[in-house]
């Protein structure tokens, strides 16, 4: 069986630079249209020259005859100037800002720590439209890990949404149903990424039979009912749902230690992935929604103009268990299930 979708885009995604984003570009150019490229370097892409000089090498990186399109993000600090993110949506530079609370995740220790401080930016965006996309966790230690994007909701989304109801929002790879349920019942321009990661993996992935950190990410991994949650937002064919991968390489060394990074690199077989589960959830019919429909039309943005044809295959499809760079071998999620799809053509 073979199934063809507008080609898909991602709304979330990690590039890197230098030797890792060589590695791992061709991943994501291969079988997406546009991604919305994170900005969390060392040092964070802060300013609308950051921004283009970043897009620069991004373009140097690219495969020949790719079909991919960098849609590039500011990091959002309290020193942000209004001005810059005005100019910079003027010229059609950045297509979204970036809200990491400082302390959040992978370098995200210049982000945000009081919401105040960035409300002149914020108004600007509300005024153009510029989505803002919001790494939803609180960060406080007295805050169970576990509790940290619910709590978000409470005390920083939604009072957000109060003092600024005409900005639109993506509340980033969400993983609890608190996050799936504000978002179904919020009146204003609110959606929701949703990882490939957090559709197959509960905290059992990481936590039981060993400590795994391959699935070790932010926001972690909650319990089943989370999970089925996300499926079930996934496959509604709710225009407010869509996918953001959230892939975040980091080799294996940088993972596997003490203090291991999280991240999880699935650009590699994510569409494959996805067309595995959409089909155990006899819902092939929504995945080109959640892939390739949502996404454009909440950053009112037209669908991408080719496809791509998935395939069904008679026995399991292997990805590999890592992509070599030259920082060092990359482990490629797995999905704890055989996969029998895979993305057998572009056009
Ligand atoms: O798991 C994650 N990895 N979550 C994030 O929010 C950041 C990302 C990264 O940059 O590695
Ligand atoms: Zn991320």
């Amino acid at each position: 069986m073979q199934i063809s979708l507008t080609r898909p885009d991602d709304w979330h995604l990690h590039l890197r630079d230098g030797a890792m984003l060589e590695a791992v570009l061709p991943y994501a150019a291969r079988d997406f249209g546009r991604a919305i490229v994170m900005p969390n370097l060392v040092p964070p892409v802060v300013t609308v020259a950051d921004a283009m000089a970043y897009r620069e090498r991004i373009q140097a990186a690219m495969p020949e005859g790719a079909d991919f399109t960098p849609l590039m993000v500011l990091y959002l600090t309290e020193q942000t100037d209004p001005q810059d993110v005005k100019a910079g949506i003027e010229q059609g530079v950045i297509s979204a800002v970036k809200l990491y609370p400082a302390g959040a995740t992978t370098n995200s220790s210049s982000g945000v720590r009081n919401m105040a401080n960035v409300m002149p930016v914020l108004e600007v965006m509300a005024e153009h439209g510029l989505p803002l996309c919001v790494h939803g966790e609180v960060t406080d230690s007295d805050i169970d890990i576990f509790d940290r994007e619910a709590v978000f909701i409470d005390r920083v989304l939604d009072p957000l949404g109060r003092s600024l109801p005409e900005l639109r929002v993506v509340f980033e790879h969400i993983t609890t149903k608190q996050a799936v349920q504000y978002v179904q019942e919020a009146s204003r321009a609110l959606a929701a990424t949703i990882t490939t990661h957090h559709l197959f993996i509960n905290r059992n992935a990481y936590l039981a039979g060993g400590i795994k950190p391959h699935y070790y990410c932010l926001p972690v991994a909650k319990r089943e009912i989370h999970r089925r949650a996300l499926v079930d937002a996934a496959i509604s064919g709710d225009p407010r749902f869509f996918l953001g991968t959230d892939s975040a390489p980091h080799t294996d060394a940088n993972k596997l230690q003490s203090c291991g990074c999280a991240g999880i690199f699935t650009s590699a077989n994510t569409m494959a992935c996805l067309a595995q589960l959409f089909e155990q959830e006899e819902a092939l019919d929504k995945l080109e929604g959640f892939t390739s429909l949502h996404g454009p039309a909440f950053y009112k943005l037209p669908p991408n103009q080719s496809q791509i044809t998935l395939q069904r295959h008679e026995a399991p499809v292997s990805f590999g268990s890592h992509i070599d760079t030259e920082e060092g071998p990359v482990t490629i999620f797995d999905p704890l299930t055989p996969i029998y799809w895979d993305v057998v053509r572009s056009d």
